[in-house]
């Protein structure tokens, strides 16, 4: 498994609205490698690209995102709430977000992010998805061991990352039995476990780390890649 080792959070971290296709192009404009992004189903099980259950805090809607039609999210404003300037930024589906990172030629961490009581079902329309429209190109995630489950039985093709905040002494035994072959884990994890896991090459990758100070002592202790909102720390050699 390849990683970048600088990857974008929510799309373009702090440097744009969220979970936005305007995030993935000023990404690849900084020369940033990888982004990753959230995908949760519409009441009509359509993935969208969002992190809350609610749609208050990115967007101009109201209420949860399991409630709206595909059609009714697709028309909310995911840019005002962020700045003026990306007023009419719409929220996006999964699939516009693969195919934009295809055409600029972005790794993706698809990270699944069911909302209460959809994981098994979130994880299979993804992974339907994944298995007809993804390059391939990046990995995929999710805290909820459900989705992760329902998404390999219909995209066993791809690479699986479980998502945790910390490295767990059975950190093995999870692996080989959700069928993940990386982790991915809080900034605060011990730094001992991802030496660990980096001597029997199984990547690690730490979430969320905005600062470069930070970021260097995990990527010297054995992680192969951090998550910032801050990629305009890093010149684009470097990511
Ligand atoms: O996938 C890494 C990171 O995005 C997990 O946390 O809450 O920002 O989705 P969250
Ligand atoms: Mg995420």
């Amino acid at each position: 498994m390849r990683y970048p080792r600088v990857i974008v959070h929510r799309c373009g971290g702090v440097l744009a609205p969220e979970n936005t296709l305007a995030g993935l192009r000023i990404a690849a404009r900084l020369g940033c490698r990888g982004v990753e992004f959230d995908a949760m189903l519409s009441a009509d099980g359509v993935p969208v690209l969002i992190h809350d259950e609610t749609l208050e805090r990115t967007t101009d809607g109201r209420g949860p995102v399991a409630q709206q039609s595909f059609a009714a999210l697709r028309a909310l404003d995911a840019g005002a709430s962020h700045a003026p300037a990306y007023r009419g930024e719409p929220l996006p589906s999964l699939e516009e977000a693969l195919r934009l990172c295809d055409a600029l030629g972005l790794w993706a961490n698809v990270e699944i992010k069911p909302s209460a009581g959809r994981d098994g079902e979130t994880g299979r329309i993804v992974g339907r998805l994944l298995a007809e429209r993804w390059n391939g190109k990046g990995v995929v995630s999710s805290f909820s061991m459900a989705a992760l489950a329902a998404a390999r039985q219909d995209a066993p093709q791809f690479d699986y990352a479980l998502l945790s905040d910390a490295i767990t002494a059975d950190w093995r035994e999870r692996l080989a039995a959700t069928g993940c072959r990386a982790w991915h884990c809080a900034d605060d994890a011990d730094p001992g476990a991802i030496a660990a896991l980096a001597a029997a090459a199984v990547p690690a990758a730490c979430y969320t780390v905005n600062q470069r100070e930070g970021a260097d002592r995990l990527l010297a202790a054995g992680a192969v890649a951090v998550f910032t909102d801050r990629p305009d720390l890093w010149s684009s050699g470097e990511m």
